[in-house]
C-alpha cells in the first residue's frame, strides 16, 4: 500500500505518456493524462487557442514584461524574460504576462546531490553526506523505494517492508516494475506470491501477447509498442499492441468547429482492435493552432525511448535511485541524469524528452516565443547532440536525425 501512494507521487510529477482512453466498440475509458508543462490557465480552449508572436519593434515593454496579450485577434507578443531566474507568466489582474521568480519544487532522493542550498527531500533521504543524499542501506526498514538507496528497492522480503537489492533479469520476488534492474520491469503474476514474478527486459513483449492487467498498469514499457490494453472492462488480462501511431500525418492538427468534441485518434490497431486517443493542445504558434499530442509508435517518440533504453542500460544509472529509471521533473532538469550521465547522451535524452511531450505547444512556434515560455527546451535545443531541431518547425529534420542514427 505505501508503494501505491509513492507511485501515484510518483505519477504525479513525472511526465506520463497515459493513453487511458482506447475506443473498442463500447469500451471507453477515461483519458487521464498529466503534462506537467502546460499550462491550461494560460489558455482559452482549443477551440480558440491564442496567436504567439514575437514582441513588435514599435512595442515598448517596462522591464517586467514578457509578453503584451492583445491586438485585434488574440495575440501574445512574446519577449523572453532577461533573467534566467524567472520564468514568463500571465499575470491575472493585467492582461500582460510578466516575469517571476522561478521556485522550483525540488525534491531529491537519495544518490541525488545535496547542498546547504538543495537539502535532501524529507522523508527520503537520511543525511547529505559529500554531496550526494544518503538513504536506506539494504536490509533496514522503509516505506518507499523512493528511501532506499542506488540499486535498491523498498519491497517485502519475509514479510517486512525493506531496502533489497533490484532483482536481476530472471529472479522471482518482485511486486513492481522498480523492484527489477533498471533496464526491466515485473511480469506479474501473483500480488500475493511473489515468487511467481518475475523480472523480465524492457521490450521484450511482441504485439498480441496477452499480460496480467497489473503487469501492464506497472509498466507498459515491457511491451515492444510501449503500449497496452485492457481487452474489456473488468478483464483480469491486458494485451501489448502493435505500434501505435497518429492517424494523420505530424503534425496533426485538430481544429473542429466549436462545440464539436476533440478527438485526436491513433491508427486502428490490428492486434488489439482499438484505437487510442490523445489529447488536442493549442500550440504557441502564430496561427492559433492546436495539435494533437503524441502516440509512442510515432517518430519522436521512438527517439525519445530509444535514448531512454541508452540511459536504462547504462552504468551512469546504477548512481540513481531506482525511480530515476524516467525522467523525472523534479524542478531541476532531470538532476541525477545530469549529474552522472555522459554530457552528450544526457543532452539528447533531455532533448528527446522535452520535444515529444512538448509537441504539440511547440510545433510551428517562433524562437523568440520558444524563448519565452520554454526556455528549458530552446536551451537543450541549442545544446547540440542530436537535438538539432531546436525550433520544432518540422518534422522532416525529425525524421533525418533519425536515419543519420541507424
Ligand atoms: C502592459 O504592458 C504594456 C507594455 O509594457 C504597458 O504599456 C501596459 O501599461 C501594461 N499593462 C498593464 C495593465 O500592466
Ligand atoms: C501584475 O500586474 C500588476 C499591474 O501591472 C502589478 O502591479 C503586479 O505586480 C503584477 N503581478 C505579478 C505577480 O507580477
Ligand atoms: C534574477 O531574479 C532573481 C529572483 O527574482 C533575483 O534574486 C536575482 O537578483 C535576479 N538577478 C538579476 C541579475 O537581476
Ligand atoms: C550501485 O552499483 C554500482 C555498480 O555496481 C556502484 O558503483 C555504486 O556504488 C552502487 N551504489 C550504491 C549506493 O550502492
Ligand atoms: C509472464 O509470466 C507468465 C506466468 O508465469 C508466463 O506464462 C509468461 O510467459 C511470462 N511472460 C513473459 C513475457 O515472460
Ligand atoms: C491491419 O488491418 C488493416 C485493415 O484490415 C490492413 O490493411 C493492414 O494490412 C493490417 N496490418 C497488419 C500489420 O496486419
Amino acid at each position: 500500500m505505501p508503494e501505491m501512494i509513492s507511485f501515484l507521487l510518483y505519477l504525479s510529477f513525472i511526465l506520463l505518456y497515459a493513453y487511458g482512453m482506447q475506443i473498442s466498440s463500447s469500451n471507453l475509458l477515461p483519458y487521464s493524462s498529466s503534462n506537467p508543462f502546460s499550462d491550461p490557465a494560460d489558455e482559452l480552449s482549443v477551440q480558440m487557442c491564442k496567436k504567439y508572436t514575437c514582441k513588435l519593434p514599435t512595442q515598448e515593454f517596462v522591464s517586467s514584461t514578457c509578453g503584451y496579450y492583445g491586438g485585434t485577434e488574440p495575440t501574445v507578443y512574446a519577449q523572453p524574460c532577461p533573467n534566467s531566474s524567472t520564468y514568463c507568466k500571465l499575470n491575472t489582474t493585467s492582461l500582460n504576462y510578466t516575469c517571476q521568480p522561478f521556485i522550483p519544487t525540488y525534491y531529491s532522493f537519495p544518490g541525488d546531490k545535496c547542498s546547504p542550498d538543495k537539502e535532501c527531500y524529507e522523508g527520503y533521504s537520511q543525511s547529505c553526506t559529500d554531496g550526494i543524499c544518503v538513504g536506506l542501506k539494504k536490509g533496514k526498514p522503509c516505506t518507499s523505494s523512493y528511501q532506499c538507496d542506488p540499486n535498491s528497492s523498498c519491497r517485502n522480503i519475509d514479510g517486512t517492508l525493506q531496502c533489497a537489492p533490484l532483482l536481476e533479469i530472471g529472479q522471482t520476488g518482485c511486486y513492481k516494475e522498480f523492484d527489477c534492474v533498471y533496464n526491466a520491469g515485473c511480469n506479474v503474476t501473483s500480488t500475493t506470491d511473489l515468487s511467481k514474478n518475475t523480472c523480465i527486459p524492457y521490450g521484450s513483449i511482441p504485439p498480441g501477447t496477452e499480460i496480467s492487467i497489473e503487469t501492464c498498469s506497472w509498466s507498459e514499457n515491457l511491451c515492444s509498442s510501449h503500449i497496452c490494453v485492457q481487452k474489456t472492462a473488468g478483464d483480469e488480462t491486458a494485451i501489448c499492441s502493435g505500434n501505435i501511431e497518429s492517424s494523420s500525418q505530424m503534425p496533426a492538427s485538430c481544429i473542429l468547429p466549436a462545440g464539436t468534441t476533440l478527438q485526436c485518434q491513433s491508427k486502428l490497431d490490428n492486434y488489439t482492435d482499438t484505437i487510442s486517443l490523445s489529447n488536442c493542445l493549442c500550440g504557441y504558434n502564430s496561427g492559433g493552432n492546436s495539435y494533437c499530442e503524441l502516440f509512442p509508435g510515432d517518430v519522436p517518440m521512438q527517439a525519445y525511448y530509444r535514448e531512454l533504453k541508452k540511459w536504462q542500460e547504462s552504468s551512469a544509472i546504477k548512481n540513481c535511485n531506482t525511480y530515476w529509471r524516467y525522467p523525472i521533473d523534479n524542478g531541476e532538469n532531470l538532476l541525477c541524469i545530469k549529474n552522472n550521465y555522459d554530457k552528450a547522451r544526457y543532452e539528447s535524452l533531455y532533448y528527446w524528452y522535452l520535444y515529444s511531450s512538448l509537441y504539440p505547444q511547440i510545433y510551428g512556434a517562433e524562437d523568440c516565443v520558444l524563448k519565452t515560455f520554454f526556455p528549458d527546451y530552446f536551451q537543450a535545443g541549442e545544446n547540440g547532440g542530436d537535438g538539432k531541431d531546436s525550433s520544432a518547425r518540422g518534422i522532416a529534420l525529425v525524421s533525418l536525425l533519425l536515419i543519420l542514427n541507424h
